[in-house]
C-alpha cells in the first residue's frame, strides 16, 4: 500500500495525482494511514523555509516507523528533493529514493530497484516537451474538476523565488495534447478544468505556429462537456489585452483570476524583479474589472522583503484597499538559498515582519467578509463538487471561486446550478439551490 503526502502548490497536487496513478500501475493502492503502508512517498515544497522544515519534521516521523518495519520503502520527491539530491540520501540514511521535479517517469523503476535493496537519486532536468506525456493521464477516474498542465517551469527569476531553480526553465505542452487531454476528461464526465502552469500567460511563447495562451483558452472552451474553465497562475506583467478580452467573451471562462501582486510599493517590486509597477498592476486590474464586472481577484503578498519599510508596507495595504481581493494569501519573506534576494541585506526584524503580516491579514479579513456579505441575495452559478467536509450539506464553488454550502442531493455533483446566497460568512457562503 502507498501512503502519499503532498506539500505545497497545485503543481505538486497535480504531480501527486500522476504519482498515485504510476504507483497503481505497479500494484500499490493508496492508503490514508502510513502505518498500513509499505511505500511512503513525500512530494515536497521548498518555497519557504517553513515548508521545507515541515518536510524534515515528517521524515523524522517515518524514520521511527522504518526502525520497526525495515522493509518499508521511503521516497522523497518534489522541490526539496530537486534541491537536495544526493545530500538528502546522506542526511537521511533511511530514505530509499530521491526523485526530482522532472523525474516522475522514472519512479516505477526506482521503486522496483528499492524493492531489490538499491537506493537511487534522479534529479536531472528534462527540458523536453515529451515529458508532459510520459504519464498516464488523469481522466480514467473522472471526477468533477481536474487540473491540466499546459506549461511548467519559470523563466522570471523573481529575486525571492526558488521555483526557477527547482522547476527549471519554462516549457509548454503542445496545444494538440492539451486539447486531447481535456476531451478525454470531458468524455469521462469532468465538468471543470483548470489549466495549470507556473506562469500560464507565457504559454507557447517559444513556438512558431502554436497558439498563445488566449488562443489556447478559446480552443479548450470549444470542447463539449466542459462547462467551466479556469487557469492559474498568472504573472501580472504577462496579462495581455487579448487575455483580458477572453473574460469578456468566453462564457465558459470563470470570472476569477489569481493575480499575485507581491507588494504595492514600486521600490520593493523593483527589488523583487517583478517587471511591473504598482500603476501598471492597477491598470490591469481596472481593465479586467471593465471587461468582466463580476470578476473576483485573489492574490499573493509578501511582507518584510528586504528594503520594505513602514511606508512601503502602507503602499501594500492601500493597493489591497484599491483592488478589493476576494481572498489573499500572504507570507513573511523567507530567504531561499541560491536566489538573488538571499544576498540582500535584510534589516527588518522578525517581530516587525510578523506584526506586518498580522495587520495585513486583519485588513484582508475585513475585505473578504464585506465582499462575502455583499453577495447575499445574489444568484450565483455554483458547480457542485460533492458533500461538504462535515458531510451534512453540499459543497460547491461560484464562478468567482468562492466556496458555498447548501442542502441538496449528492447526486447533483458535477452540475452547475443557480444558487441564491443567503449568508456571507468569513470563509464560506451559504446558499439555497433555486432549481435543479
Ligand atoms: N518568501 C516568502 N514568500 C514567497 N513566495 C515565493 N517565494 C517566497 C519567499 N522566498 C510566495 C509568493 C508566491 C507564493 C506561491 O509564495 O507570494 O506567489
Ligand atoms: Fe517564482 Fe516569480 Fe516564477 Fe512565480 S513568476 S514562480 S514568483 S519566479
Amino acid at each position: 500500500m502507498l501512503y502519499l503526502e503532498t506539500f505545497g502548490c497545485q503543481m505538486n497536487v497535480s504531480d501527486s495525482e500522476k504519482i498515485a496513478a504510476l504507483m497503481r500501475g505497479i500494484g500499490y493502492a493508496e492508503t490514508p494511514d502510513p502505518m498500513l503502508a509499505d511505500l511512503i512517498l513525500l512530494n515536497t515544497c521548498s518555497i519557504r523555509a517553513k515548508a521545507e522544515q515541515r518536510v524534515y519534521g515528517h521524515l523524522g516521523k517515518f524514520k521511527a516507523m522504518k526502525a520497526d518495519r525495515p522493509g518499508l520503502i521511503i521516497g522523497v520527491g518534489g522541490c526539496v528533493a530537486q534541491q537536495e539530491g544526493e545530500r538528502l540520501l546522506k542526511k537521511a540514511p533511511f530514505v530509499n529514493l530521491v526523485f526530482g521535479t522532472h523525474n516522475l517517469h522514472l519512479l516505477q523503476d526506482m521503486v522496483g530497484a528499492a524493492q531489490g535493496g538499491t537506493r537511487s537519486v534522479e534529479t536531472d532536468f528534462l527540458d523536453d516537451e515529451g515529458r508532459f506525456d510520459l504519464f498516464p493521464a488523469g481522466h480514467a477516474e473522472g471526477g468533477v474538476s481536474k487540473f491540466v498542465t499546459v506549461m511548467q517551469g519559470c523563466d522570471n527569476f523573481c529575486a525571492y523565488c526558488i521555483v526557477p531553480h527547482v522547476r527549471g526553465r519554462e516549457i509548454s505542452r503542445s496545444a494538440a495534447k492539451v486539447v486531447e487531454e481535456v476531451e478525454a476528461l470531458a468524455a469521462a464526465g469532468v465538468t471543470e478544468v483548470t489549466l495549470l502552469g507556473q506562469n500560464v500567460n507565457s504559454y507557447g511563447s517559444r513556438k512558431a505556429g502554436e497558439p498563445d495562451f488566449p488562443e489556447l483558452l478559446r480552443l479548450v472552451a470549444q470542447i463539449d462537456g466542459i462547462r467551466r474553465l479556469r487557469f492559474t497562475t498568472s504573472h501580472p506583467k504577462d496579462i495581455s489585452p487579448q487575455l483580458i478580452d477572453c473574460f469578456a467573451d468566453i462564457p465558459k471562462l470563470a470570472p476569477h483570476i489569481h493575480l499575485p501582486a507581491q507588494s504595492g510599493c514600486d521600490a520593493v517590486l523593483k527589488g523583487m524583479n517583478r517587471g511591473y509597477s504598482r500603476a501598471a498592476y492597477l491598470d490591469k486590474v481596472a481593465a479586467l474589472k471593465a471587461a468582466c464586472p463580476r470578476i473576483q481577484l485573489t492574490g499573493d503578498m509578501i511582507v518584510g522583503f528586504p528594503g520594505e519599510d513602514e511606508e512601503a508596507f502602507q503602499q501594500t495595504l492601500s493597493l489591497m484597499d484599491e483592488v478589493q481581493y476576494a481572498d489573499l494569501f500572504s507570507f513573511i519573506y523567507s530567504a531561499r538559498p541560491g536566489t538573488k534576494a538571499a544576498g540582500y541585506p535584510d534589516e527588518v526584524g522578525y517581530a516587525e515582519k510578523q506584526g506586518r503580516l498580522e495587520r495585513l491579514q486583519a485588513a484582508q479579513k475585513k475585505i473578504t467578509l464585506a465582499r462575502n456579505e455583499s453577495l447575499v441575495g445574489s444568484v450565483q452559478q455554483v458547480l457542485i463538487e460533492g458533500l461538504s467536509t462535515s458531510g451534512d450539506s453540499l459543497f460547491g464553488r461560484t464562478g468567482g471561486n468562492r466556496g458555498a454550502i447548501m442542502s441538496g442531493d449528492p447526486s447533483l455533483a458535477g452540475r452547475v446550478l443557480e444558487v441564491r446566497i443567503v449568508e456571507g460568512l468569513q470563509t464560506i457562503l451559504k446558499g439555497e439551490i433555486l432549481h435543479v
